[in-house]
C-alpha cells in the first residue's frame, strides 16, 4: 500500500518514541521493552524479524482497540472476540479512547502481561509506532488490523507481520464514480475527513480528491476533519453550509459522518439525495437505511468484521505458511439497487 509520507511522520515518531518512553518508566522496571517482555529467551535477533509464532494453539492474544465509539468499532470488537472463541484462544481487549497516547500505554500493557500475539487497530500511522516496535523488541508478533501504520517507520513483514484490511483508496474511487455519474460530472461538493493521521483518513481523501480532480465540472469547495464522528460532522456541517449554501454534495468518509451530514442538511432545510446528493463508506446499517429511504446515493462498504482473516492469518504464520504483508478485506457498492437485498449485512 502506498502512502503519502511527510517530515511531520518523522516529528510524530520521535514524539511517540519519547512519550512511549515516559509512559514505560511510568509502568515500573519489570515492564520494560526488550528481552524480558513477552514470555521470550531472546531479543528480536534471536526470535526473529518478525517475531516467530512457536505456539498454534491457546494462545493469550492482546487486542488493542483505538476506540469503540460507533456501531463499526463495536462490530470488530465483536468479530475479534468471535475470532478468539473459534480458535480457542485467550482475548484481551483495550480500548484506547480515541488517545495515541493511551493506545501507547494500553500495549505496553499488553506486553507487560506476556501475551503470544498482538492485534492492534492504530489510531494513527504514527502514534502507536514506538509500542509496535516495542512489542517486536519483547519478541510479540503484531497483526494490524483496519489501519496500517507509516512503512517508514515500521515496515510489514519485518516490524510486524501483516496488515489485514480494506484497500481505501479503492473504497473512495467506488464513491466517486458514484457520485459522478449521478451528478453527471458537475457539482459543488463538501468533503468530511476522518481522523488526522489516521489510514482510512488519508487514503480516502487521496482516492476521492483524486477521482474529482479529473472531472473539470466538480469542485470540492470546503474539506474538513469530522474524525470520523457523526455529532461532530453535523457541527461542522452546520457551519460549512452558511458558507457555501450552494452545495450539492457531501462526500463523507465514513457513514457515521453522513448521518452527522445528513441530519445538518435537513435542519437547513435542504432535501438530501434531492437538493444535495450524499456519498460515504462502511455499509452502516443506518446508511443502508438512508439509501433505501432515497436520503443517501451510495455507501461502499468497509467490512469491521476482520476477526476471522486476522486469526487465520496468525494461524497461518503459527504453522510457518506465508502471510503476505497486507491481507485485502474485499468490499463492495450499496446502491438503491441493493441496499434493501443487504440489509441484513449492516451492523
Ligand atoms: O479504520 C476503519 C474506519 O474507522 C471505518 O471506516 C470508520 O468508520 C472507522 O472509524
Amino acid at each position: 500500500m502506498k502512502h503519502n509520507r511527510s517530515l511531520h511522520a518523522v516529528f510524530s515518531l520521535v514524539l511517540s518514541i519519547v512519550l512511549g518512553g515516559l509512559l514505560l518508566a511510568g509502568c515500573g522496571s519489570t515492564t520494560t521493552t526488550g528481552s524480558s517482555g513477552g514470555g521470550s529467551t531472546g531479543g528480536a535477533t534471536s526470535c526473529g524479524s518478525p517475531p516467530k509464532l512457536t505456539k498454534s494453539t491457546g494462545l493469550k492474544i492482546g487486542f488493542s482497540q483505538n476506540i469503540s465509539n460507533s456501531p463499526w468499532r463495536l462490530a470488530e470488537n465483536k468479530s475479534m472476540s468471535d475470532g478468539a472463541v473459534a480458535a480457542k484462544d485467550i482475548l484481551t481487549m483495550t480500548d484506547a479512547g480515541g488517545q495515541d497516547a493511551k493506545q501507547v500505554s494500553d500495549i505496553q500493557s499488553l506486553i507487560s502481561q506476556k501475551v503470544d500475539v498482538l492485534i492492534i487497530a492504530p489510531l494513527t500511522e504514527t502514534g502507536e509506532v514506538s509500542a509496535i516496535l516495542a512489542a517486536k523488541k519483547a519478541c510479540i508478533p503484531v497483526f494490524l488490523v483496519d489501519r496500517d501504520a507509516d512503512h517508514t517507520l515500521a515496515k510489514p513483514g519485518q516490524d510486524y507481520v501483516t496488515f489485514v484490511g480494506s484497500d481505501f483508496v479503492k473504497q473512495a474511487q467506488l464513491v466517486a464514480a458514484e457520485m459522478i455519474k449521478a451528478s453527471n460530472g458537475k457539482g459543488k461538493i463538501i468533503e468530511l475527513e476522518g481522523t488526522s493521521g489516521a489510514t482510512p483518513a488519508i487514503l480516502r481523501k487521496q482516492g476521492f480528491d483524486n477521482a474529482i480532480k479529473a472531472q473539470p465540472g466538480m469542485q470540492i469547495v470546503a474539506s474538513q476533519d469530522a474524525n470520523f464522528d457523526r455529532d461532530t460532522a453535523r457541527q461542522k456541517m452546520q457551519t460549512l453550509l452558511q458558507a457555501h449554501p450552494d452545495v450539492t454534495m457531501v462526500y463523507a468518509a465514513n457513514d457515521e459522518m453522513a448521518q452527522g451530514a445528513i441530519a445538518a442538511l435537513k435542519a437547513a432545510g435542504k432535501v438530501p439525495g434531492k437538493d444535495v446528493l450524499v456519498g460515504s463508506i462502511d455499509g452502516e446499517t443506518a446508511g443502508l437505511q438512508s439509501i433505501i429511504s432515497g436520503e443517501q446515493l451510495v455507501s461502499v462498504t468497509s467490512n469491521p468484521r476482520l476477526g476471522a482473516l486476522a486469526f487465520q492469518a496468525i494461524s497461518d504464520y503459527a504453522s510457518g505458511k506465508s502471510v503476505p504483508i497486507w491481507v485485502v478485506q474485499p468490499d463492495k457498492t450499496y446502491t438503491k439497487d441493493n441496499a434493501q437485498a443487504n440489509l441484513a449485512n449492516g451492523f
